[in-house]
């Protein structure tokens, strides 16, 4: 048997480091050689969890299947992991100190007979193995890392724009996921709302925060859809605070009884996703008469995100995100094109985008003027996902790009990442694709005014005055 043994303190309270330890699947944020991890059990992390982590190591790519065999909350961790190669058993014991916890990591190895003689020969490297994989944890733990400023390679594919859209395909996701930083941040004091968490990126992100044990409130329009979602993400993560709100977002007597239901809670929102959208074809009106990629899109998110802001303004550091889109990179903020009157003239596909642009001024507008506030607001794009959305509306893309397509989770990662990173709430008014800064613009022709953007407030602030 061979054993690694490190101990190091860590400045986080010992309920947080318990929480981000015994949820394995963070070994792959850590450990020197896991390269993925994933929780193959449903329901909330006990004993009896498993977990898959695939570790590079010097006999190459290897799986581990881990069991966890004891959990003693806020003091042991005892995970046991096997694969062809060997058997591990990590103790992880932790203890509150008056600077935070001591960590004390215990690994004892049961090598295979054919790997055994390699293995002593290679126990240094073992050992070398083991002091960086605490000194990972150590650096997650602490927390304290940099908004990653864009790449170069990114800065020169965006000017050369087709380059920069390629990235918006899987290939986009995997290479942007190599500098991703630890997410340690604990949310469990968190009330966050997502609207669109029915499908595809809204339900992605919603279950991954409610793995990490955020409060949510889902906002779904479908309220049998809803009772599943919220049933399936209950199951799925043990986290039973996770409810559901009916509102249909592209009517605005919807989105104003749903800001009332919520204002009358009472309860504070630290983080806000405007995440539910579609594209329309071909052009129609709400009944309320509003083109319908007006209404949901644009309108709805900046009534709904008004009318939460007294309950934003009461976390202590709220966010808002904005889902944007790629395809804003092609139209330019024309205030009196919004709506795409003319029948003729209208493409799902362009009043989608501008809805889109125009949203991505209002985040910038929001950061400014709330600012003061605290309220930090910033937009995503997810790239090209394969979800319900694009299968439905874009199914002719879909075909041509089903293999380059992400994941939901793949494109849901940045939500996520906005939603918890604590470097992602040290910026505002920006916009993000695989958790790195994005320009807003890739074409000169599609900048805007400053007239123009005020011209979009005052029509926003036209619409809802008139309710
Ligand atoms: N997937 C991509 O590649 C991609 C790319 C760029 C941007 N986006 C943006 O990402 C966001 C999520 O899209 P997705 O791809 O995940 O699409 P999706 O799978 O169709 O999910 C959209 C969600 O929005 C909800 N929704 C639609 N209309 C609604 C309404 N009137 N009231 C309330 N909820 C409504 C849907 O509810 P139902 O289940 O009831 O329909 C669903 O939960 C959208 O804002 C989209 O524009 C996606």
């Amino acid at each position: 048997m061979m054993v690694l043994h490190e101990a190091a303190e860590v400045a986080r309270p010992v309920d947080e480091v318990f929480d981000y330890v015994s949820d394995f699947t963070t070994t792959a944020e850590w450990d020197a050689t896991a390269i993925s991890a994933r929780k193959l059990s449903p329901g909330p992390i006990a004993s009896g969890t498993q977990f898959e982590v695939v570790c590079a190591l010097p006999v190459g790519s290897v799986t581990l299947l881990y069991t966890m065999e004891e959990l003693r909350e806020n003091a042991l961790i005892v995970l046991s992991g096997r694969c062809a190669f060997f058997e591990v058993r990590d103790t992880i014991t932790l203890s509150a100190t008056a600077g935070g916890t001591l960590i004390d990591y215990r690994a004892e190895f049961d090598f295979k007979p054919l790997v055994a003689g390699i293995a002593s020969l290679s126990s240094k490297g073992l050992q070398q193995m083991g002091r960086e994989s605490v000194a990972g944890l150590v650096e997650a733990l602490a927390d304290n890392f940099p908004l990653r400023a864009t790449s170069r390679s990114t800065r020169a594919a965006d000017r050369l724009v087709l380059p920069g859209v390629t990235l918006f395909s899987r290939l986009g996701y995997t290479l942007g996921r190599k500098h991703f930083n630890p997410m340690s941040a604990s949310v469990r004091n968190t009330h966050m709302l997502v609207t669109g968490a029915s499908s595809g990126l809204g339900f992605a992100a919603a279950l991954e925060l409610a793995r990490r044990g955020a409060a949510l409130t889902l906002v779904m329009r479908d309220r049998d859809k809803a009772q599943n979602t919220v049933a399936e993400i209950q199951r799925e993560t043990g986290n039973r605070r996770v409810r559901a709100e009916i509102a249909d977002l592209s009517l605005m007597h919807e989105v104003d009884a749903l800001v009332a239901r919520l204002r009358q809670r009472d309860e504070r929102i630290d983080v806000l996703i405007n995440n539910a959208g579609a594209l329309f074809n071909p052009r129609a009106e709400t009944a309320e008469g509003l083109e319908q990629s007006f209404a949901l899109l644009l309108l709805s998110p900046y009534r709904l995100t008004e009318g939460l802001k007294p309950l934003l303004a009461k976390a202590p550091s709220p966010r808002v995100i904005n889902v944007v889109s790629g395809g804003m990179y092609s139209q330019k903020l024309v205030v009196d094109e919004l709506q795409m009157p003319d029948d003729q003239q209208y493409s799902g596909s362009v009043a989608y985008a501008r809805q889109k642009r125009a949203l991505m001024v209002l985040t910038q507008e929001w950061a400014k003027a709330w600012a003061g506030d605290g309220i930090v607001v910033n937009a995503m794009h997810p790239g090209w996902a394969d979800t319900p959305g694009v299968r439905e509306a874009l199914p002719q893309f879909r075909r041509l790009t089903r293999k380059i397509l992400r994941s939901a989770e793949e494109g849901a990662d940045t939500i996520v990442w906005l939603a918890v990173a604590t470097e992602a709430g040290t910026v505002s008014g920006k916009l993000f694709l695989d958790r790195e800064m994005r320009p807003e613009h890739l074409l000169k022709s599609t900048r805007e005014s400053e007239g123009e953007r005020q011209r979009l407030l005052q029509l926003l602030r036209g619409f809802a005055s008139a309710s």
